[in-house]
């Protein structure tokens, strides 16, 4: 028996028992009024109940990464890299330019800026739980962040460098050639383009964010939301919101139109960037974009995959206007976004790591 259908039995048994005993007259005698409908237990309420049937806490715990073992030489590798600009031809993009891990694993543009002041065609999703998520990217065209982290070291507008590049880099670098033996032991060839991937894809699993008020919320802590957020968190199953953002991740786990109801305007959805279809050419995945996880969205503006919307209202409404049809009141988008700031976990505490010195042998940076 899983934990939900248990929790299903346990709701449906304190039924049961509410009904026999209110029969028998018990509660209302000791009581003295008429019994609550769904009495608390464990800190928790009826709204906890369905909250817990929907989502689940973070765990504090490392995630299990597939087809890569996680060790702490990994870890300290891959942080390396994650901070290490030589990564990129110029010298000046790390993957921390565009995902800062002091601002929410973001960088807060519309859309990116990389190579020669290229501005990249979408908004960069926070890389702060993206382990968590079905796949990688707006339209998940990477299967995992290994996949994932070959893509902005090649692309032209992010870090335009090559894997020949980024080989010559690590290698004229000794204390380089020694992190990835520790790393990678009995490996033949340590330093690969395939372990700089690995290295990486193992530092940003430890990049969750667990212990937000939600989280402690589901793991019964009632008092854990406000008022007008438990109010926020039920219009946002009410309303909807919860088919798409849902689970431990609060999205990130499927894809669905942007604009099921109501296409929003060009401004917002610009025609040229048809999402999923890029991925799977079939016409049913036009305009189709996984739905992000809403995990420390209050961090992470502007919004969707266009970045053209900067306050997390305006974001609640057109969410409300183009996914379900609805037209939120003020009060209610006020709610469903005080809700959303109880999503904002315990962010992962990193020093910065200090970067082995380049050589003579090392590629000098190439601007064009
Ligand atoms: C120039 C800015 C830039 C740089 C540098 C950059 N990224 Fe990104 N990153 C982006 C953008 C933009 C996207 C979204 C692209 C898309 O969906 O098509 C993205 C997407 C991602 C995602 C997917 C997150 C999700 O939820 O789908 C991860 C993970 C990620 N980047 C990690 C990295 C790593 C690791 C590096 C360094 C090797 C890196 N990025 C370098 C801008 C950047
Ligand atoms: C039918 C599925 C669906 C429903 C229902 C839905 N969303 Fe979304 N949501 C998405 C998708 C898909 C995106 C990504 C859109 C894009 O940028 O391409 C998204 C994006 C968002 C974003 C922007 C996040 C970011 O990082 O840019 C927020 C905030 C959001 N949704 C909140 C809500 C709220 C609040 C509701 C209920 C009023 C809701 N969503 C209902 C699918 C859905």
């Amino acid at each position: 028996m899983n934990a939900r259908t248990g929790h299903r039995l346990t709701t449906a048994l304190k039924g049961l028992l509410v009904a026999t005993a209110a029969a028998l007259g018990i509660l209302a005698a000791t009581a003295g009024t008429a019994p609550a409908a769904d009495p608390p237990s464990g800190g928790g309420d009826a709204l906890m109940g369905r909250a817990r049937e929907l989502f689940k806490p973070l765990p504090a715990t490392l995630p299990v990464v597939r087809n890569n073992a996680v060790t702490r030489e990994k870890i300290d590798l891959g942080k390396m890299l994650f901070f290490d600009p030589r990564l990129s031809a110029s010298g000046i993009f790390s993957c921390n330019s565009c995902h800062n891990l002091g601002l929410g694993g973001v960088d807060g543009l519309e859309t990116s800026v990389g190579h020669g002041w290229q501005k990249g065609p979408r908004n960069a999703p926070t890389v702060l739980n993206a382990v968590l998520n079905v796949a990688q990217f707006w339209d998940g065209r990477a299967e995992d962040l290994k996949a994932q982290a070959k893509g902005p070291i090649q692309a032209g507008v992010e870090m335009n460098s090559t894997p020949d590049r980024v080989m010559a880099v690590l290698n004229s670098i000794p204390a380089y050639q020694a992190k990835f033996a520790d790393a990678f032991p009995n490996e033949k060839t340590p330093v690969s383009f395939d372990n700089v991937a690995m290295a990486i894809e193992a530092f940003e699993a430890t990049l969750t964010t667990p212990a937000a008020p939600f989280d402690q919320y589901l793991e019964g802590k009632a008092d854990a939301l406000t008022d007008t957020q438990k109010a926020g968190l039920e219009l946002f199953i009410d309303k909807g919101c919860a088919g798409c953002h849902n689970g431990v991740n609060v999205g990130g786990h499927d894809y669905f139109p942007f604009g099921v109801v109501a296409k929003p305007g060009a401004e917002i959805l610009p025609p040229s960037d048809k999402g999923r279809f890029a991925v799977t050419k079939t016409a049913d995945d036009e305009y189709v974009f996984r739905a992000p996880t809403l995990r420390n969205v209050a961090l992470t503006a502007p919004y969707f995959h266009s970045g053209k919307v900067w306050d997390l209202r305006q974001a609640v409404a057109v969410m409300g206007s183009s996914q379900l049809g609805a037209t939120l009141s003020d009060q209610e988008i006020d709610k469903i976004t005080a809700f959303l700031t109880a999503l904002t976990g315990q962010q992962p505490r990193v020093d910065y790591p200090l970067l082995p010195a380049s050589t003579p042998a090392t590629p000098q940076p190439v601007f064009k």
